[in-house]
Parts: C-alpha cells; structure tokens; sequence
C-alpha cells in the first residue's frame, strides 16, 4: 500500500514537474504575443513584395551552380533538375501562400510553426499535449534557427560569387587583374580531396564592402530597400532574358547528345541518379521565395499580396532558369561548363564579342546583389520575430525609431556576414543552406496539414485548384527525397549548426521564452481564451482585410473548454465576405 502511495506522489510530482517544464502555450497567447509585433511599417505594394521574392530567388544558383551541375552531374539533362527543382519550390511556395495569406505576419514558417502545431493540443489527451507543447516552441525554435542558417549562409555564399563577378567584370572591361591577395578567403575547400588548402589570399576584400554596403541600405529603411531590389531585379531579369534570346539560334543540337551521359561509377556522376544528384544540387536556385513571408507585416494588402507575390515569383524564376540552363547547355559541350560563370563560357559559341560577356557580368552582379540584399533583410526578420518571444537577446528586436527597422539584427547579420565571407572557405556552405531551407519546406507542408486538421472550418484566403492535401503530402515527401543524396559534409556541417542551436535554445531561449513566463498566463483575457487564435490573428491585425466580432461571439460560447471546430465556425460566421483567391 505505502509503495503504491510513493509511486502515486512520484508519478505526481513528475508529471508537475513535466508540465512546468513543457507548459502548454495557450494558442491565444501565441497570437496574442505575434500581435504586439506590428510596429514594422506596412510600406510595400504588390511588384515590391513580388521583387523582393524574385530578388531573393535568381542568383548564383543559375549562374554559377547551373554549370557545374551539368558538367559534374547530370550533363544536358541539368534541365530536368531545374524542372524537378522548381516543381518541389513550387509546392513549397503553394503551401507557403496558403499559411501566408492566413497568417500574414513576420516571422514566416517560425511563426507559422506557433500557431499551427499549438492547435494540436486542444484534441487530444494530456499526456500528448505535455509533450506537443515542448515539441512546438523547440519546433518552431528549429524552424527560426535553420531559417538564420540558410539566409546567413546563402548571403554568405552570394557575397563570394560577387566578388568573383566583380574581378571578372573589371577584366573583361579593362584587362586589369587584380591581386588575389584582396579577392581570396585564406582558406579554401576542394570537394575532390575533401580537405582544406591555403590559397595565398588574405582576404575577401570586394565581398565585405558589398556586404557593408547592403547593411547600410538595410538600415536605411525597407521601402529604399525594396526599391534598390527592384530596381537589380529588373535589370538581371532583363539580361538573362537577353542572354536567352540572343543566344539561342547558336545553339548546336549536338550539344543535347546524350541528354544523360551514362553514369560512371559513382553515384553523383551522370546517368539517372547523377541527374537526381544534380536535382539537390541546383536547388539552392530556388531557395529564397520565402523571404516574401518573412516581410509579411511590412506588405500592404497582405492576404493578397503574399500569396500572389511568392507564386509568381517562383513561376517566373522557373521560366527563366529553364531558358537559360537549355540555352547554355545547348551553346557549349556540357564539360566546358565547370567553371565559375558558364554564362560566360557559353557565349564563346556566338559571334558576339566582348559586349555581352561584361553585359552578363553586369546581370549577375545585379543579381547577386539582390539576393544577398534579401537574404540579410529577411534574416534580420526572422531575428526580430524570435527576439520578440524572447528566443534570443531582446535587442534583436530593437526597432530603430526613424527608419523603423529591426538595426541591431541587421548590424549583426552584416558583421557575421562580412567577417564570415571576408576570411572563410564559403563555397563549402551553399548546399548547407538548400538542405536547411528543404527542412524548413517539409515543415511548411506539415503545418499546412496540421491546419487543415486543427482549423477545419476556418477560411482560407488562398486556395489552390488542386488539393492542397495532395499538394502538401507530395511536397513533404519530395522534400524529403531531395534531401538524400545530400553529401555527409553538408551534412556534418548542418548539424553542427543544429547542435549549436540546441545549445544556444537550453541556454538561453529555454529560460527566457516568453511563453513560459506565468505571468503572460495570467494576464489573458478570459474570453480571448476561448476564440481561436487565428481568430485572434485576425481580430488583432491591423491591415487585417476580414471584419471579426470576436468578443461577441466569444462571449456567446459555453464555459466549458473550446474545441477548435466550434471556435473555427465563430470565426468563420463573422468573417465578412472573405474574398477566396484561387490559384
Ligand atoms: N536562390 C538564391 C541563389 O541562387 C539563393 O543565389
């Protein structure tokens, strides 16, 4: 009897102990704390947002990736991977324009990941939701701490091929070869000997004053940002346009023979599984659409804006890169292409002389600008979204009162930035940045699942033709396929820096997460607590496009605890004509 007594109070005092360890973070509160978020100015439209997604997008995937693929991997069918690529972007930017539009807030999948997983909970018995409620401030913490590793990565990688472009262009213009002693890491990596060697260089000059640059603009304010991004986005839109149209009656149809070189003994080297290869390889070209989600607070007209923009961008990319990786496989022999701008290679097959080599150049600093501008603004973002629930120093979050941007993040963002790409092996890093963004994908998908599980009922302001289950399932299922051929130094990399973030999360995010703070319990407002947070999402947001009479209704429900279902049909009979987008 006495030992059954002490096994009671012991399994009591264990599950106190584990429930104050994993406090469930009530879904109103999740949203009520994403709600005090909105003081980034809404100040960009429609072709801004689209820009800052195209911005993000075309970059060195294309222009230096797209070469090596096809000369290593996957020959002339490094087309198929850029079609294969661009399909699993393009689920993943389908199901982000359906959480998007739902939830238009900074943060993207970070936040996307708290309101979502949190849902779970109220369906099902205690002992899951004890562990659902950890599970999703560490997922969500995940999500956030992978978004800094592929946007800082991705700048990191961009910022070096910039400085490539950059000596090129001044070469070709003026025959001028600058030291390497300024434009070189001291370090390098070679994927063949997997080892390190020394290159003479001291360091990357060109790359820490871009990225001193870009910091400085960041700073400045979104809507200059947004608008220096147009404007390179334009240009490097315009120029690979040109360098497709004007090229393509030189293409020699030989070049497409064999379209997949039969494979030569190891998995990565042509035949169809260096073409699957190549797929993983080169979809560090579409990372980067999300970065619209990440500047959600700062859009106007939101739920439209959002969805729209991330689709669009993403389809435009694809046109494009399908042009130019067909064009260039079909100038050159597919082995001439291993190189750091087989754009350029490509050109010596046309009769056109020095022009358009420094006109293409040109687009690819355009371009790498551009996406090195985006990925450091929506780090900066993520930062500020996981520095407000107090995941990381509350100066992340510190909104500079004139140019109402987050400036802490973004000094630290370009600082990390510059001295990384400024004395380290960065080529090693790109692949890193694809497989973290594949996860954060796969984890969108989920979410969007979740959802429609959680929130039944509730509108949702984009919807796709096809079913959006089918969508997400197919898409997390890619995402996770494309994630295989991953090689074990990506892999050892990606997970050094996930353990680095769990350390960082039980060090400090654990301890000072809002969320876990009792006091915010307390201070609920008890009929808030029985609307749904979307609801609340909604009810709060100031842009927001959908009228709710949230305390009425609120008020009108039973004591007993809400359920998701009768919550979703408040919110759904007091949403005012919502217009539905179909995609
Ligand atoms: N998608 C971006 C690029 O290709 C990251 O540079």
């Amino acid at each position: 009897m006495a030992d059954n007594k002490v096994a009671k109070q012991s399994l009591s005092c264990a599950t106190v102990f584990i429930k104050r360890l994993t406090k469930r973070i009530p879904m109103t509160q999740v949203h009520d704390t994403i709600n005090t978020r909105h003081v980034l100015k809404p100040a960009l439209n429609w072709y801004l947002i689209t820009g800052i997604g195209l911005g993000g997008i075309i970059g060195s995937g294309i222009l230096d990736l797209s070469g090596k693929a096809a000369a290593e991997y996957a020959g002339p069918s490094v087309i198929i991977s850029f079609i294969a690529s661009g399909i699993v972007a393009l689920l993943a930017a389908l199901s982000f324009s359906e959480l998007a539009a739902m939830m238009p807030l900074s943060g993207a999948a970070y936040t996307y990941t708290y309101a979502s997983l949190g849902g779970i909970q109220s369906k099902i018995n205690v002992i899951k939701d004890l562990f659902l409620s950890f599970f999703v401030e560490y997922a969500a913490w995940f999500i956030g701490w992978n978004y800094a590793l592929t946007y800082q990565l991705a700048a990191c990688t961009v910022v070096v091929s910039w400085s490539k472009y950059v000596t090129h262009f001044i070469y070709v213009v003026s025959n001028y070869n600058a030291t390497t002693s300024l434009i070189q890491a001291p370090v390098a990596w070679s994927d063949d000997t997997e080892s390190f060697s020394i290159t003479g260089g001291a360091i990357n000059l060109p790359a820490i004053v871009i990225t001193i640059a870009i910091t400085i603009l960041l700073m400045s304010g979104i809507y200059a940002t947004a608008i220096v991004n147009l404007v390179l986005v334009v240009i490097k839109i315009i120029i690979l346009l040109i360098f497709i149209f004007s090229t393509c009656k030189f293409v020699n149809v030989d070049n497409y023979q064999p379209f997949i070189p039969s494979n030569q003994g190891s998995f990565s080297h042509y035949g169809a599984s260096g073409t699957a290869y190549a797929c993983t390889y080169v979809f560090f070209a579409y990372v980067g659409f999300d970065s619209i989600a990440t500047v959600a607070e700062e859009a106007k007209e939101r739920t439209r804006t959002l969805p729209y923009s991330t689709v669009a961008s993403v389809l435009i990319s694809f046109l494009i890169y399908i042009g130019v990786c067909t064009v260039m496989v079909g100038l050159v022999p597919y082995q001439l292409l291993n190189v750091d701008d087989p754009l350029s290679t490509a050109l010596k097959a046309t009769p056109y002389g020095v022009w358009l080599p420094a006109l293409m150049d040109l687009g690819a600093i355009a371009s790498l600008t551009s996406v090195a501008l985006t990925a450091l603004l929506s780090q900066t973002r993520i930062f500020y979204a996981m520095a407000k629930d107090n995941l990381l120093p509350s100066f992340f979050a510190k909104i500079h009162s004139r140019t109402e941007t987050p400036w802490v993040s973004t000094i630290i963002s370009g600082i990390f930035c510059a001295v990384f790409s400024g004395i380290c092996p960065v080529d090693i890093v790109g692949q890193t940045s694809s497989v973290s963004a594949l996860f954060i994908y796969f984890f969108v998908h989920i979410e969007v699942l979740v959802m429609r599980y959680t929130h039944k009922g509730l509108q949702r302001p984009f919807q796709t033709i096809i079913d959006p289950n089918l969508i997400a399932v197919v898409g997390a299922i890619l995402c996770i396929l494309f994630l295989i051929p991953t090689k074990k130094v990506t892999w050892f990399q990606f997970l050094s820096w996930t353990v680095l973030g769990q350390t960082f999360y039980f060090c400090f995010g654990y301890w000072h997460s809002k969320r876990r703070q009792p006091q915010r319990l307390e201070s609920i407002n008890s009929a808030a607590e029985r609307v749904s947070t979307i609801g609340l999402v909604l009810a709060n947001d100031p842009q927001n496009e959908f009228e709710l009479n949230s305390n009425n209704n609120a008020n009108s429900e039973s004591e007993s605890d809400w359920n998701n279902e009768a919550t979703d049909q408040i919110i759904e009979n007091t949403i005012d004509d919502t217009v539905i987008m179909r995609f």
